[in-house]
């Protein structure tokens, strides 16, 4: 028997179920995917709520990045034999105990990087390959100024800037998610939301940084734009409080500020993108230079309790879900 987990209608996380399906059969271009670990994503919140928009009416199956075991082969796919470990990143669909997948999306998991690590990182670690190296080419002449330290994509991404020689610059919310940050590469942590951000941060860099990551929104923008030097950039790529309604290009002639809004998916379609990313990634991981913090774990049932603890601000590092 096999399952997912859907959203019934955009809501809170009380509309998540566990709906039984027929066994998926991989049609032309696909393969049957037995998951052994899903990663959770804020993104997957954003569905669930009806913020980011349905491609069904109903009973949406959420998840955008896990790993599993190649069960069956469908017609016209090559590159790829049953017991294969492998990961992908997709919008949605990943929440179940299986699903036949088109082989476009796979990317084959290394010996020395585990189910969970894979399943964790793929979507968070290749949305940080892009952050520090398409949206924003970083180097060591920059400082970076990263909200969200301790989160997914936060301890992914101060660990590759320390590894690039970057001075980064965290915040976070309280004392201990601020001390995590700083054992996961990042120099100096703000926690802000005892502390005004942006007077700390002008404090510690008087002229301002090259580059904010912002994937809060509401709650920090525009204090962002008040972080950046002149001809400094915003990447903003979510909206953990809500979205920044407030934006006006106008905003941007404070210092010739440039402004980009990415979205992974942009990047994954691009012509051998993520085969060439995933491979940095993992080989990354693989040696260690990066380490995936599985610091929550659930059953796949109990999808809804892993939204509740992420949307509450409870979370660390990556979140997974077992089937
Ligand atoms: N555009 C893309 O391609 C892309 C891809 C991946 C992820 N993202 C975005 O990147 C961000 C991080 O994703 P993630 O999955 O790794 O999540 P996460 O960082 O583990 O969790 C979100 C964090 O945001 C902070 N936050 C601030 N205000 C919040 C609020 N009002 N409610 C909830 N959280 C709040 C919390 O940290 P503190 O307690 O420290 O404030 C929370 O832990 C999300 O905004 C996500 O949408 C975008």
């Amino acid at each position: 028997m096999a399952y997912t987990i859907v959203a019934e209608r955009p809501g809170n996380s009380d509309v998540i179920r566990k709906l039984d399906i027929a066994m998926p059969v991989p049609n032309q271009g696909e393969v049957l995917l037995r998951h052994t670990a899903i990663g959770v994503n804020f993104l997957d919140t954003y569905f669930r709520t009806g913020l980011y928009p349905w491609s069904v009416e109903k009973n949406l199956t959420l998840g955008s990045e896990a790993a599993g075991v190649i069960e069956a082969i469908g017609p016209g796919v090559s590159g790829f034999s049953v017991g294969e470990r492998v990961a992908y990143t997709t919008a949605n669909g990943a929440y179940a105990s299986h699903r036949a997948i088109g082989s476009q999306h796979l990317i084959k998991i290394p010996d020395g990087v585990s189910d969970e690590v894979a399943a964790a990182s793929v979507l968070k670690g290749l949305t940080a390959h892009y952050l520090l190296h398409d949206s924003f080419a970083v180097n060591d002449s920059h400082t970076v100024l990263f909200h969200a330290a301790a989160g997914g994509v936060g301890m992914i991404v101060g660990q590759w800037l320390a590894a690039k020689g970057v001075r980064a610059i965290g915040t976070a919310g309280g004392a201990e998610k601020c001390a995590l940050a700083l054992q996961n590469g990042f120099g100096d942590m703000i926690d802000y939301r005892s502390e005004n951000f942006v007077e700390r941060l002008r404090e510690l860099v008087p002229g301002g940084v090259d580059v904010v990551y912002d994937s809060v929104g509401k709650d920090t923008y525009p204090g962002s734009l008040h972080c950046l030097k002149t001809h400094g950039s915003l990447v903003t790529f979510g909206q953990a409080s809500g979205p920044a309604t407030d934006f006006k290009l106008s905003d941007l002639a404070a210092g010739s500020f440039h402004v980009t809004r990415p979205v992974l998916f942009h990047f994954t379609a691009l012509p051998g993108w993520l085969q060439k990313a995933s491979s940095e990634l993992f080989s990354l991981i693989a040696d260690g230079s990066i380490k995936i913090h599985v610091n929550q774990t659930y059953a796949l049932s109990d999808a809804a309790q892993a939204h509740d603890a992420l949307e509450s601000r409870k979370t660390t590092g990556c979140t997974v879900l077992i089937p």
